[in-house]
């Protein structure tokens, strides 16, 4: 619920400063909005090619001794180039000065994920290769590029949500417990496990493109570009190898939503029940957004009724938040 009184001090703080990225002119009048701030945050969420010249021009004002940047992905498109941009970008400001942002960490589901494999006894010791089939890692969107032709078209789905917003989602869903919640402490757990993750195979690859997207504007004619990718991806380390995490991701699908779901091994046949039996796998789903919650797939006999079901145990996270 918004505070109306909080809201109108806030938006009377507002200004708007219109200009072309290339003009100095325009950061001169930054500069006079801003007059006074001691440590003012540009976030920069402008075409990538414009990531090096606007910092520039913002130190060339005199903007950026005290400032932090914020820029949004895609912070180059390959290592080579994010390495590029990071020099271009240091001549102008410190490492220090500098936030790649991938707003996938501000989501609700992330530090839940952690949270609620590591805080449950019944879940850590099946979170593994011991217990689990596969994990697929799904972020359906049933809208389409829209207006965002321009953006979109030299990105594609795989640079666009994969290898940022779903590695974060693979990495919460497959690290080891960090030993502290320091940033630090945190990335280090990230990193030791995509150091564990086998080069992807392009032979598991698989690209796709809606129809309508060469008709949007900013958009090649010819474009082959993604809007959908699928991989499979394999880590190699005693918790997972063997499962492979197949992660999947497209725009203009059925179902707006992002999901982590882990299948676990088929059981066997069940002798027992009369025609023999073969029970479906268990399966966890994490709903990250829009909506969120757990659900657990089990395979449940009905006796009075005399027959076998799906079942689902739709759960609440009891948290402190
Ligand atoms: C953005 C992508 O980073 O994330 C979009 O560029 C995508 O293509 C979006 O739709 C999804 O995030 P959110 O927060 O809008 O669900």
């Amino acid at each position: 619920r918004i505070d109306e009184a909080v809201f109108d001090r806030f938006a009377a703080r507002l200004e708007y400063v219109s200009g072309d990225f290339t003009d100095a002119a325009t950061y001169g009048r930054v500069g006079e909005a801003i007059k006074g701030a001691e440590s003012p945050v540009f976030y920069l969420e402008i075409p990538p090619f414009l990531f090096g010249p606007v910092v520039q021009r913002l130190s060339e004002a005199g903007l950026t001794e005290h400032a932090r940047l914020v820029i949004e992905k895609p912070f180059g498109h390959d290592r080579d180039s994010a390495h590029a941009l990071a020099e271009e970008l240091h001549a102008y400001i410190d490492e220090s000065q500098l936030y790649r942002i991938d707003h996938y960490l501000g989501k609700m589901g992330l530090e839940e994920i952690l949270h609620l494999r590591f805080a449950n006894a019944v879940l850590e010791p099946v979170w593994s290769r011991a217990y689990v089939d596969c994990v697929q890692i799904t972020m359906a969107e049933s809208f389409g590029v829209e207006d965002r032709g321009h953006f979109y078209d030299p990105v594609g789905a795989l640079r666009d949500v994969v290898v940022n917003h779903l590695m974060q989602v693979v990495a919460a869903a497959a690290m080891e417990p960090p030993s502290r919640g320091d940033p630090s402490t945190l990335k280090e757990s990230q990193v030791a496990l995509f150091r564990a993750v086998a080069e992807a195979d392009p032979a598991h690859y698989v690209r796709g493109q809606y129809d309508g997207y060469l008709g949007i504007d900013g958009v090649a004619p010819d474009s082959t570009t993604e809007t959908y990718s699928a991989l499979r991806l394999d880590i190699e380390n005693w918790r997972w190898a063997g499962v492979p995490f197949f992660i999947r991701t497209g725009k203009r699908l059925p179902v707006t939503q992002t999901e982590l779901r882990l299948v676990f091994k088929r059981p066997p046949r069940l002798g027992f029940w009369p025609r023999n039996h073969h029970p479906e796998p268990n399966q966890l789903v994490i709903k990250l957004d829009p909506s969120t919650g757990l659900r657990l797939q089990v395979d449940a006999r009905r006796t009075d009724l005399g027959r076998i079901e799906d079942d689902a145990l739709r759960l609440a996270v009891n948290g402190d938040h």
